[in-house]
């Protein structure tokens, strides 16, 4: 199992290119199952959440060939199964992205439940109660979900709880639909906005996404069409949070910066220079100890939950107490008892983190459980005096492309042991 050898205490300067988004990607390759005509995705990041998708729709029958500049190119004129085997969604949960799009253009599914997961309880009600409001019968049995449809209605879909895939299931579900379909209370993350852009570019009408109610006319089929993920708003703020945590000063390019910008107020928060451009943002936080802030974590446009392990790990060395909240997993603090193990102080009340900042963390062994922890443990092993090695590393491939030659872009010393 590979691991990371880091040498903390330089502080990470220079500047770092962003690869398409792991959340956008994902909901747009399941969105290629809507037609019989080839998919183009252009910014297609090279990790391994994206080569699960790929081998779950190769096992449908689907074909997905690579292309130059980062493009996947996305056949599914052969899909025969429409089934997602526990296998597959048991190493990524957003393999639950194919139920809606299977649904609706061959009229059944059957997709394994996800099961347990190191953040939380995660269940997906919310995406089966609204297929069920669109006429799908749905029977969970033995581990899978069975659902099947002669052709889903539109309807009004008022979701009790904000949820991102669930919003995606349900409007690419509802693009294929016999009405209109409206959604309520919908995620308004703009990776929800670039799925919605990517199926208005194969045909789909939809008005509405980025905002909470999103209204969905049902076509008939969608075409084939060219799409470009938008680029990866928490790996371009990850490394914006390494600079504020060492001390450095870090421009990422090709982002949007107006998807970022509940980040980039924490990290001025935090005691960091912020300077924007149209595609790039850069931090200054040179010859500064980071100041102790707050945090709170929210649907878009509030604090990103995927971002509060790395704001947890910059907090560990800011001057004062800093609180950080988690209000959308229940068990997102898997990387505090390893911080800990760095000399980091900090205590848990239930869904508050209490980060008093020491001085300087220590390197140590310390052991990664799920993806945006990794990166937590990343940033402080960059920033501790000394040695750390982060061991399950294949955590931070599901959602960081070529993860050390970025870091080691930046200055710091970090090798990947085999
Ligand atoms: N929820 C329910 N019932 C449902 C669905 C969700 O109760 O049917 C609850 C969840 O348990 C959670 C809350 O609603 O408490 C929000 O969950 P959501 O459904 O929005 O999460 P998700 O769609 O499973 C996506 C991202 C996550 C990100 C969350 C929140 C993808 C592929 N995944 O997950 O990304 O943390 O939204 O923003 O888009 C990551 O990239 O590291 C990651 C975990």
């Amino acid at each position: 199992m590979d691991r990371l050898l880091i040498q903390g205490g330089t502080p990470l300067c220079g500047e770092v290119s962003i690869s398409g988004a792991k959340n956008s990607v994902l909901p747009v390759l399941a969105a290629s199952l809507m037609s019989e005509e080839p998919l183009l995705i252009q910014n297609a990041p090279h990790l391994q959440d994206v080569a699960s998708t790929m081998r779950l729709l190769g096992s449908m029958g689907a074909t997905v060939t690579l292309g130059e500049d980062n493009s996947l190119r996305v056949d599914t004129s052969g899909v025969n199964r429409c089934y997602a085997s526990y296998d597959i969604v048991r190493t990524m949960r957003a393999s639950i992205l194919v139920l809606g799009p299977l649904l609706a253009r061959y009229g059944q599914a059957e997709v394994s439940l996800p099961g347990g997961c190191a953040i939380g309880t995660r269940p997906i009600d919310l995406h089966l109660h609204g297929l069920a409001a669109m006429g799908a019968a749905i029977d969970v049995n033995n581990g899978y979900i069975r659902a099947r449809a002669k052709r889903l209605k539109g309807t009004l879909l008022a979701l009790d709880q904000i949820t991102v895939t669930g919003t995606e299931n349900l409007m690419m579900a509802a693009a294929l639909a016999d009405g209109t379909t409206v959604i309520e209370n919908a995620a308004r993350e703009p990776e929800v906005e670039d799925l919605a852009c990517c199926l208005m570019a194969m045909g789909a009408r939809i008005r509405g996404a980025g905002t909470s109610r999103i209204e969905i006319e049902g076509v008939r089929e969608l075409q084939g069409a060219t799409h470009q993920v938008l680029p990866d708003r928490i790996e371009a703020s990850t490394y914006l949070a390494a600079a504020c945590v060492t001390g450095g000063k870090v421009r990422v390019g090709q982002v949007r910066p107006d998807t970022m910008e509940a980040v980039l107020v924490k990290l001025g928060e935090y005691g960091a220079s912020v300077e924007l451009g149209e595609d790039y943002v850069e931090i200054d936080m040179r010859d500064r100890r980071p100041r102790a802030a707050d945090v709170y974590t929210a649907a878009y446009p509030g604090f990103p939950t995927d971002m509060q392990a790395q704001m947890t790990a910059v907090s560990t060395v800011a001057e004062g107490t800093s609180t950080i909240t988690e209000t959308i997993f229940e068990n997102r603090f898997m990387h505090i008892q390893e911080l800990v193990r760095m000399g980091a102080n900090i205590e848990v009340h239930g869904s508050a983190a209490v980060i008093q900042g020491v001085e300087k963390l220590s390197g140590a062994p310390v052991m990664a459980t799920d993806l945006r922890a990794s990166a937590s443990l990343i940033l402080a092993g960059l920033a501790a005096e000394g040695e750390s090695v982060v061991d399950r590393v294949y955590h931070i491939d599901r959602g960081y492309e070529c993860v050390e030659e970025k870091f080691q872009r930046l200055g710091a010393s970090i090798q990947r042991l085999s």
